[in-house]
Parts: structure tokens; C-alpha cells; sequence
């Protein structure tokens, strides 16, 4: 047996928790890998797997609720458990305690008291401040557990039966608001299930090119790189598994940032080594896009013409039965039904596996972007191409209010290509999730050389968020504001006016369109 296949995981189970995807984080920090499953993931799934341990999330439905969700508990017998919150409930519920519906129930920071460690709090404090956000809560605890913590209001926070390793807790380990969280959640790993911190971006690697080789077999894989982190990173490890049996095909649709159409092919063709065909495609997208004002019909052009371009280039290569796509772990909706190996139509190149009966291949599909980054790091992708802003797939058209023209293209490349390097010398990038120019679609008047002018008002947009599901805009320096206002003024011919937009998402979405 090779030493990724020994190597063994914790399973979060999803009971609907806002956080279930940040316990699977927070237990990857510590070097553990692990995945999350619907809770009533069929008993197949379980037999003969690598599951070392269970967590289960919180959720929002009351044990008593009808069709609240359930688990079949067989698969818990041998392997250590920790039910968090609703989980921990459940636990209760399903293993003969009691539990009862909220009449105290606690939002919030709460402080606890811990009455008994044993393995689950060791090395942390007797009192300590954690997160709970319950209703329901248990008064007593199953056969073989004991109570481990309780909070101020005495409500038992923690129970435990150190035999069979199941655990419960009623607060929230995983958010940051718990500070002894992540040590409980490493004492889960490492003491109660015994696991060792052996999951890197350089062991995933390993794993993902054994799973890649056992799926494609003999067979030849395309990938549609679009210029993202993603897609790049995707590729890259597909490369690596089978070599040349990939071709990765980038589609230059002239709606791409200053500059990075050559870094897409200096990196891959170049640095990377990988077999690409590049199609040059910027005037066709521009005439597809000839007098379209509407964001979705742009979208639409985009996609449709996307498609076509890319289905005709890879059977100029011959075909190919498998499509490599880097959807992550947020794209995936984890439902339970099949979700394997389900299609995603949000995905950037929707549309194109059922047409073209491609399978898909998604090596990043369990990961989160900075964990992306990481395997690309780890992969030899340069630092520049890592850490790489998200981006649109249907590019500056979606930044572009009004038609996508030649001119306009320039102009918006050019005021981009200010805020980033303005952003960048401050030293701001890291801490934002995008920073961009946008064309409003408004033209204003204003004066240059003693002139009147009339041109167009750049929008600059920065934002910082955790997933892109929520934004806030970004506090940047007013002295950051002022030069790239004054630079895009003076330096974009036909740009009279910056503007700083100050919507949050939501209301707003990130990009305009
Ligand atoms: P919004 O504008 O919806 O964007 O707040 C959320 C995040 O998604 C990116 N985005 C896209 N990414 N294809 C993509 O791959 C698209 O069509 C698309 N539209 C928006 C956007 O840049 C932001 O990071």
C-alpha cells in the first residue's frame, strides 16, 4: 500500500451548518485532511473507507422537528466522534439522553466552565470564553457519557464518553470568536483519534496525480485555461499525472487584463512545459459583442462563442474524452444525490462536457483558493501567477457598462492596470480579494490642458471578503484613491473622471455586470 492510501481522513458530516466548511478548514489547518458529506450519506460510502474520525456539524432544525436531519449511527461505532452544536444534540438524542427545546437559549459569547477535561480540553483553561448560537439544548447526557463543561447559565456545553471516543460540544470550536477552538479541535485529532498531521499541499499532490492517473487511464484530457489561478493550478497537476495526454487550450478572447494573455502562454507553454494550443479569437469576440448592451446577452455571446471556439480547436486536436476543470470547494454543492460526479452548469465552462460527452476531471474540487494556491505554489507556478486576483470568466466585458468595443477595452486596460500596480506598491494587496477599474457607461465633462474634455468616468472598485458570497468595499487610503485618480486622469487618453465605489455585496455584486 503506498503511503497516500494509508493516510486517513476525518468526515464532516453537513447538517446544514453555516460553518460546516470551515470545520473541514479548520481540521485541514492542523494537517489532517478531511472532507465534507451529506449526513445521510448511503452506508456504501462508509464501507471500506479511509474515515478515521466524524465530526458533526451544527445545523439549524431542533432534533424534534419533523424531517429534522438524521444519521445512521453505525458508522460512528469504532471510530471517534465529535458532535458540535445541533451535532451534539443529535448525538444525545439518538444515544438515549434528553435533550430539550430552547427555552434558555444562548446567541453569542458565552463563558464555560470545564468540569472534567479528559482528552478534549486538555491544555486549555478551566474557564474559557467560547461561541454558541443554540436553542435546544441537552439536560442529560447519554448512558457512558459525562458532563465536561458546562456555561454560565448551566447549560451542559460539553459531554463526553472517553471509551467509545464520542464527544459533544454545544458550542462552536470552528469560528475564530472561540479562542480555544482550534486547540479543542487539534486535541480532537491528535489525542482523542490519534491521527497524525501528515496532509501538505505536497501530499495532496501526491494523491491527486494517483487519483487523476486511476480516472483517466490511457486516456487524453483537454483543459480550457481562462487566465485564473483555478483553472492553471488544475491543469498543472493534470500534467503531471498523465503528461502529454493533456493539451491545455486557451482561448484569448481579447477581454483579458494588461499583459496576461502572454503570461498565460510564457507560464504554460514555457515555464510549465505543457502541450497548448492558443486561440486567437479577440476580433471574433469583439463582433459578437458588436452593439450589445445587456450584461446577460453578453454573458450569453461570451459563453456560446467560448464553446464553439473551444469545441472546434479540440477536435483539431484530435478529441479527447476528458475536460479538466478547477472548481473548487465552494462551487460544489454538496447534496448528497449523486454529487460525485454531477455536472456543474455554474461553472465556467457550463455547458460544454454534456455537449461534447466530455467527463469532467476536478482535482481541486475538495480544496479552498488559498489551499489552491498553496498545491500551485507547491507546483512551481510562480508567485505573480499564484496569487492572481479572481477574475470573470466573461473578463473586462462583464467591467464594461454599455458595448464592448477596441477603444473601450484600452481604456479600462489601462485604468486597471493603474489601480493594480498603485494598490500593489502600497502594499495592499493581500489583504483584498479584488481590486479592479470598471467603465461606468457615464461620460462627464472636464477640462485637460485648459480644454474642455468628455470622456468616460472610471469606477475603482476594491473589496474584501472571505468567499465573494459577501463583500465589504475596502477602506483603501485616501492618498492610494488620490494618486491612482490623478495617474488614470493624466495617463488613460479619454478618461475625465475616477470615482470610488462604496457598495457593499450585498446589495451590490462585486462586478457591475
Ligand atoms: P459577483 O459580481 O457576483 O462576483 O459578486 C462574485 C465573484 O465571482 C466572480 N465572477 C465570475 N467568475 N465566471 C466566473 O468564473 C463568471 O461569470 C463570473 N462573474 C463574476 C467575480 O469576479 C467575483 O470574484
Amino acid at each position: 500500500m503506498s503511503g497516500a492510501a494509508r493516510r486517513r481522513k476525518v468526515v464532516v458530516l453537513d447538517f446544514g451548518a453555516q460553518y460546516a466548511q470551515l470545520i473541514c478548514r479548520r481540521v485541514r489547518e492542523a494537517g489532517v485532511y478531511a472532507e465534507l458529506w451529506p449526513h445521510d450519506a448511503p452506508g456504501a460510502r462508509w464501507e471500506g473507507s479511509d474515515v478515521a474520525a466524524i465530526i458533526l456539524s451544527g445545523g439549524p432544525e431542533s432534533v424534534y422537528a419533523e424531517g429534522a436531519p438524521r444519521v445512521d449511527t453505525a458508522a460512528f461505532v469504532g471510530r471517534p466522534v465529535l458532535g458540535i452544536c445541533y451535532g451534539m444534540q443529535l448525538l444525545a438524542h439518538l444515544l438515549g439522553g434528553r435533550v430539550v427545546p430552547g427555552a434558555v437559549g444562548e446567541y453569542g459569547r458565552a463563558r464555560l466552565t470545564v468540569e472534567e477535561p479528559l482528552d478534549l480540553f486538555h491544555g486549555l483553561p478551566p474557564s474559557m470564553d467560547v461561541w454558541m448560537s443554540h436553542g435546544d439544548h441537552v439536560v442529560e447526557p447519554p448512558p457512558g457519557f459525562r458532563v465536561l463543561a458546562r456555561s454560565e447559565a448551566g447549560v451542559i456545553a460539553a459531554v463526553g464518553d472517553p471509551e467509545r471516543r464520542w464527544y459533544g460540544v454545544q458550542f462552536h470550536p470552528e469560528v475564530t470568536h472561540t479562542p480555544g477552538g482550534t486547540a479543542l479541535i487539534r486535541n480532537f485529532l491528535f489525542r482523542v483519534a490519534g491521527l497524525r498531521a501528515e496532509w501538505t499541499p505536497a501530499s495532496f499532490i501526491d494523491e491527486a496525480v494517483e487519483r487523476i492517473r486511476q480516472q483517466v487511464g490511457e486516456g487524453r484530457a483537454i483543459a480550457a485555461l481562462s487566465g485564473g489561478v483555478d483553472s492553471m493550478v488544475a491543469a498543472a497537476l493534470v500534467h503531471r499525472a498523465i503528461g502529454e495526454r493533456l493539451t491545455a487550450v486557451f482561448v484569448d478572447h481579447g477581454l483579458l487584463r494588461e499583459g496576461e494573455a502572454e503570461e498565460v502562454r510564457r507560464l504554460v507553454g514555457g515555464t510549465l512545459g505543457m502541450p497548448l494550443k492558443v486561440v486567437d479569437a479577440r476580433q471574433r469576440f469583439l463582433d459578437e459583442l458588436r452593439g450589445v448592451v445587456d450584461p446577460e446577452e453578453k454573458r450569453r455571446r461570451i459563453g456560446r462563442t467560448f464553446i464553439e471556439l473551444f469545441e472546434a480547436a479540440t477536435t483539431e486536436l484530435g478529441g479527447a474524452e476528458f475536460l479538466v476543470q478547477g472548481t473548487l470547494y465552494p462551487d460544489v454543492v454538496e447534496s448528497g444525490r449523486g454529487a460525485a460526479d454531477v455536472i456543474k452548469t455554474h461553472h465556467n465552462v457550463g455547458g460544454l462536457p454534456e455537449r461534447m460527452r466530455l467527463r469532467l476531471v476536478e482535482p481541486l474540487r475538495e480544496l479552498f483558493k488559498d489551499e489552491v494556491r498553496a498545491v500551485g505554489r507547491q507546483l512551481g507556478l510562480p508567485e505573480a501567477a499564484v496569487m492572481r486576483q479572481p477574475f470573470p470568466g466573461p473578463g473586462l466585458a462583464v467591467r464594461i457598462v454599455g458595448e464592448v468595443t477596441a477603444e473601450r477595452l484600452r481604456v479600462l486596460r489601462a485604468a486597471d492596470a493603474i489601480v493594480r500596480a498603485e494598490v500593489e506598491r502600497a502594499g495592499l494587496a493581500r489583504g483584498l480579494w479584488q481590486y479592479f477599474a470598471v467603465l461606468t457607461g457615464a461620460h462627464t465633462v472636464g477640462v485637460k490642458g485648459d480644454r474642455r474634455a468628455y470622456g468616460e468616468t472610471v469606477a475603482v472598485r476594491a473589496v474584501t471578503s472571505e468567499d465573494a458570497m459577501t463583500a465589504d468595499w475596502a477602506e483603501l487610503p485616501h492618498e492610494v484613491l488620490k494618486r491612482i485618480a490623478d495617474r488614470i486622469t493624466a495617463e488613460v487618453p479619454g478618461c475625465t473622471r475616477v470615482v470610488y465605489d462604496i457598495t457593499s455585496k450585498p446589495p451590490g455584486t462585486i462586478e457591475w455586470e
